[in-house]
């Protein structure tokens, strides 16, 4: 089945832009991704959006639909009501390039500033047989397809752009919280979290979990956790110490 639907799609570079309405075409099964396909294909070539594998599994599709930020790929038209106004706009968090285009250098920076896995000297691979409980909880983080909805949604940045530079946002909070959770990992995760990263601006509301695709318990399994751990550190640093000894 077809129907006409009102898109409103915000249209413009870092200088200045507007909301732009397009009566379009909807068929059954469609998602929002479609629709903006189709509005290049019939009405606004030069609509820029960036996107990749239609399949909820590359994040570079998220964008805001009638104000909330979503996968384009993975909106499914039937989720509105036929004569409900769909609005399409750029994550809000970061530069627009044009369209729906936004700069998401942000997060590489962040991802840069993280040590990589600091094994200990000389454990060579197949030395250590990591328990299944510890292998589980990494992989749940494992999932994040990159898609910045949690750094974009994240009020600490989101609202405030003068935390950018203290705050790594969740997605990569939740980085340090697996490798502090990694039984081989021997830097000091912690101390950097808090002091590096800005932790403690994580006031735990959840958006961030909220919105991930990937469903991953971002405030549950990582943040609050490595906020835990930095407590216990802060009263008696043995702990710390000796979680990492024990571990082994
Ligand atoms: Fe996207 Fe979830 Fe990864 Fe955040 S944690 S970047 S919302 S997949
Ligand atoms: Fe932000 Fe998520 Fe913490 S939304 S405040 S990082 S729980
Ligand atoms: Fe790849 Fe949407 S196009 S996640």
């Amino acid at each position: 089945m077809t129907h006409d639907q009102h898109f409103r799609v915000w249209r413009g570079d870092e200088e200045k832009g507007e909301l732009v309405d397009y009566p379009v075409e909807v068929n059954e099964g469609e998602v929002v991704l479609d629709i903006i396909h189709r509005l290049q294909a019939t009405q606004a070539q030069d609509m820029a959006v960036r996107w990749n594998c239609k399949a909820g599994k590359c994040g570079s599709c998220s964008v805001e639909i009638n104000g909330r930020p979503r996968l384009a790929c993975m909106t499914r038209m039937s989720t509105f009501a036929e004569d409900e106004v769909i609005t399409v706009t750029p994550l809000r968090t970061f530069p627009v390039i044009r369209d729906l285009v936004t700069d998401v250098s942000f997060n590489y920076t962040k991802a840069r500033e993280i040590p990589s896995f600091a094994p200990p000297e000389g454990v060579e691979p197949g030395d250590y047989r990591m328990a299944q409980v510890d292998v589980e909880r990494s992989q749940e983080f494992r999932k994040c397809i990159e898609c910045y909805l949690c750094q974009n949604t994240c009020h600490v940045v989101r609202d405030h752009e003068e935390n950018k530079e203290n705050f790594a946002g969740p997605r990569y909070l939740m980085r340090i919280a697996e490798l502090d959770m990694h039984p081989l990992d021997s830097a000091d995760r912690q101390k950097a979290a808090q002091e590096e990263h800005g932790l403690g601006y994580c006031n735990i509301t959840k958006c961030c979990t909220e919105v991930c695709p990937e469903h991953i318990k971002i405030t549950d399994n990582a943040l609050i956790p490595l906020k835990e751990r930095v407590v216990d550190r802060k009263y008696d640093p043995l702990v710390w110490l000796g979680s990492k000894i024990f571990k082994r």
